[in-house]
Parts: C-alpha cells; structure tokens; sequence
C-alpha cells in the first residue's frame, strides 16, 4: 500500500515525540496528529515553542522544523482518519480503577474507541498501528471491531511497540536499538518498515508475529523495573552491612553479563508504563492461572512500593519519630529528570506518607508546575483538596523551599541540583539541617563537611 498521509490519534508523551521524528525524517509525508483534548492540541500549535504540553530536550526544535510543513496538529479526528492509509493508536491505557481486573488490568475504553471511530470514518482500506502499550491480544479486539463493519473495506493491524524513555525521547526515536514491527500481513508490515527505513538500519526493524511484539514490549519494561528493584533490595542490605550500593553497582555491572545499566538505586522507579505494565503481566499470568509467574513479577512492585515506604520512613525516624509541623522541603516532583511527567512519581507517594505525618511540605521541581503538583496529590485521595493544599507549598525557587526547612529530600536527579550553592543552602536551613537523597546525587563527604547530616540510600 503506498502510504501518502498518516493520521496519529493520541497527541501525548509517545505520539507527539514518535510523530515529529516520522515527520522530520519523511518530509513527503503528510502526518496529523489528532486529540479529543482541545487544550492540549492549541498548546502543540501554540507560537510559542515553550508552551508545547511536553517537554523532551530536542522536541521543540523538530516540531519548528516539522510544524505546518508535514506536520500538523487537530481535533478533527475523523477527517485525519479519513484522508491516511496508516493509522497509529497512541491513546492511553491506564490501569483500571473500577470493575473486573481493578488495580491490575489495562483500562482499554480508549482504544475501542478509537477502533469504533476508525471503522465508523473509514472509507478505505488502512493499516491500524497499535503504538499504545497493551496487553498480550489486544489486537484481537481491534480486529475484531474492525472486521465486523458493514462495508468490505480491509484492515491491517500492526503492533509496533515504542520504547523511547522520557527525558530522551527525541535521541531514543532518533537512535533506536531496535524498530519491533509485528504483524499478520507482510505488505503492511513492509509499509511501515519503509518508514522507518529512511533513518533506521533495516537489520535493527525486527519483524515478528502480532502478539511477540505485544508480549516483547511488557517484558522488556518488566526486565527494566526488575532491575532497578533488584539493586533497590540490594540498598537495603547496604544501608545495614556497610556495604555501599554504588560501589556494588559499579562493580556488579562492570560484568558484561550484567551491564552497567538500570543499576542506579534510587527511592522508587516512577512513570506511565513500568508499574502498569508489570501489572498487566500480572494479571494475564493470573488469567491462564500461572500463579507462580504472576507472583514472581508482582514481586516487582512489592519491592517498589516497599522502598518509596521505607525512604519516608527513614526520614521521620531520622528527624526524631516526628515531622509534625515541620518544614521538610522536596526537591524534584518529576519521576526522573528532564521531563515533566509525573505520572506514578516516587515524589507523589513520599509527600503523601509525609502529609499523614503532619508535615509541612514546600516543592519546587523546574518543570513542573503547582497545579499539577496538587492534582496528582488529590488523585490519591488521602484528603480533602483544602488539605492538600494547606500542607503543601509550591515554590518557583529551589531556595524558598529551603529557607528554614529542617530537612531536604532530593525525589529527582535534575542536573541543576547539583550546581546549587549548597553551603547557603545550609546556612538557610533549620540546625541540624539533614538531607535525604532519594538519588544518589550528592556528595556525602562535601555534604557532611559542610555541616549537613546527609543520607543516601545503600550508603
Ligand atoms: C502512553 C503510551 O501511549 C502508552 O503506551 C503507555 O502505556 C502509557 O501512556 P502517553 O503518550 O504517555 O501514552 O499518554 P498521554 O500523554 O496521556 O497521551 C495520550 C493522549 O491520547 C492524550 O492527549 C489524550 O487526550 C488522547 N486521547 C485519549 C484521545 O485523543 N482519544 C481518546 O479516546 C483517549
Ligand atoms: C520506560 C522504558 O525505559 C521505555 O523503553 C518504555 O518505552 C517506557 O518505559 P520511562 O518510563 O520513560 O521509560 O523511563 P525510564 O528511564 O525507564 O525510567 C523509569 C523509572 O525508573 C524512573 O522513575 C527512573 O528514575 C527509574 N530508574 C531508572 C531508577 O530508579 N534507576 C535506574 O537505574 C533507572
């Protein structure tokens, strides 16, 4: 099929990025990115390149470039879907928070939407991309819904998973390991591989059958979160034997077995997909009664959330059992650095713990702002919004937040922390002034010779 337009529906952190990297590297190919959410596509078409919903280094200089030349952004959804051969389903899947598999299973109402809107719109025949990450035999449903319209029009359904990881997402697209393309119909498996083809080595564009590809993307995200909570079990053991995480990290990771990788222990992992994506594992595991499966993955996260506990722990019991009324000040909202997602943030957690201790919180992260800050904390609904907000300062100064604080957690590894003046941060804070760095960023001798009690996790 000659692929001329192409329409993505899901204007977000993997559709924005993936479809500006197509679009740089296809300059004759005409690529609408489409949304229901009418905010977040003027955003995108906003003059002002710093008002684009998502920040991604690089991502503002592509959609420049791209922007009303091949690439566009629209709330009219039927119409991209009408006038493109190649359809890519970028929607979000959160985990579901009501009914059946609540807690576990993928949440997939906005895919089927998109799958009844494509078969209500087509008129001709097109490639379906599922880009979302989804559970093994997704595509089943898609198909399903898309073979049973009245008309004879033909889809073809391909599975074509993302592993760009925000923060990088612009070199991960522009540099991939690897392209997976799966699917049932070699000519459209072949279409899409010439997309890719005009930046991408044909021996890293891995062709496999629908559901590997569906399958290879939860499990490279669970082998991700499985190390990062292996060498966070391994914190724990440090923090009580004496032994240093780093220096086992280093030493474990210089094997070419292991690899240095995934290694840095820190207070939780965060984002959209880690913890969903193991979940959805889990809970197909437990569908076809593999208990043991499903136990060993959820062990995952159990080691997740234990450490996100066991770091505010640390800290209240450090500061003396209490931190009722006083000024504890998060340095880092984000759930890593250079993005400002904070979807399944370690910080979110942490500063709830901390609010039903009665702390008093101030914030300040550099990308993100106070109303998100506050959202994410009401979705968790601990208490009320009026609470929420009376417990939490958002500060746009790293040094407001400090100012008279009794201690500092470090949530996110923003470079910029590093670079502060750490000898006025302390001559700022309440004596003993502690810090508690959820990421290793610090040095512990500079920090203690300049007075603080300081803390790292598996040090
Ligand atoms: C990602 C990935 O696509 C998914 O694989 C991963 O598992 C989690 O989320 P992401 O781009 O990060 O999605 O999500 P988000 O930034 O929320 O973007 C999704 C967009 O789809 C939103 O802008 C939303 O408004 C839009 N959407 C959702 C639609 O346009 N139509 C819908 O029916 C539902
Ligand atoms: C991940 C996958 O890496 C990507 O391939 C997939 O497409 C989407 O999910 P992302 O969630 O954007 O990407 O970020 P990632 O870099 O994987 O980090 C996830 C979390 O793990 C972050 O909270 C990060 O801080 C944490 N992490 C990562 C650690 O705590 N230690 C590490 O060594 C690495």
């Amino acid at each position: 099929m000659l692929v001329k337009s192409i329409c993505c529906i899901g204007a977000g952190y993997v559709g924005g990025p993936t479809m500006a990297v197509i679009a740089k590297n296809n300059p004759n190919l005409k690529i609408t990115i489409v949304d229901i959410n009418s905010e977040r596509i003027a955003a995108w078409n906003d003059s002002n390149l710093s008002k684009l919903p998502i920040y991604e280094p690089g991502l503002a200089d592509i959609v420049k470039e791209t922007r009303n030349k091949n690439l566009f952004f629209s709330t009219d959804i039927n119409s991209a879907i009408d006038e493109s051969e190649m359809i890519f389903i970028s929607v979000n899947t959160p985990t579901k928070t009501y009914g059946k598999g609540k807690g576990m299973a993928a949440d997939l109402k906005y895919i089927e939407l998109c799958a009844r809107n494509i078969a209500d719109v087509a008129k001709t025949d097109k490639i379906v991309v599922e880009k979302s990450t989804l559970p093994v035999r997704t595509a089943e449903a898609i198909k399903s819904i898309l073979h049973n319209t009245e008309n004879d029009i033909k889809f073809h359904i391909l599975s074509n998973p993302e592993f760009l990881a925000e923060g990088t997402a612009v070199e991960d697209l522009l540099n991939p390991d690897r392209v997976l393309i799966g699917g049932e119909s070699e000519m459209a498996i072949e279409s899409l591989a010439e997309i890719y083809g005009t930046w991408v080595t044909q021996e890293k564009i891995l062709r496999t059958n629908l559901w590997s590809s569906e399958l290879s993307k939860l499990t490279a995200n669970a082998f991700l979160a499985q190390r990062v909570s292996s060498i966070n079990a391994i914190s724990e053991l440090c923090e009580q034997t004496g032994a240093n995480v780093n220096e086992v990290a280093k030493a474990i990771g210089m094997d070419t077995r292991i690899g240095s990788k995934f290694l840095n222990a820190s207070v939780g992992f965060g984002g959209s997909c880690f913890q969903k994506d193991i979940l959805n594992l889990v809970y197909i595991a437990r569908t076809y009664n593999l208990n043991e499966v499903a136990d060993y993955w959820e062990q995952v996260i159990i080691m997740n959330d234990h450490q996100k506990r066991r770091f505010s722990d640390q800290l209240i019991k450090t500061l003396y059992n209490t931190v009722s009324g006083k000024k504890i000040a998060l340095l880092g909202w984000a759930f890593k650095k250079d993005t400002n997602d904070t979807r399944e943030s370690a910080a979110i957690y942490v500063a709830d713990h901390l609010l039903n201790e009665q702390a008093n919180l101030s914030v300040y992260d550099p990308k993100v702002p106070e109303n998100k800050i506050l959202s994410d904390l009401n979705y968790l609904d601990t208490r009320t919004e009026e609470e929420n907000k009376n417990g939490i300062l958002c500060t746009s100064s790293p040094y407001d937040a400090i100012k008279d604080a009794h201690a500092i957690a470090i949530m996110t590894e923003w470079d910029e922390f590093k670079a502060y003046d750490w000898e006025k941060i302390y001559k700022q804070m309440k004596k003993p002034a502690f810090i508690f760095d959820g990421r290793s960023l610090l040095n512990k001798d500079k920090m203690n010779a300049i007075g603080f009690n300081y803390y790292s996790i598996g040090q």
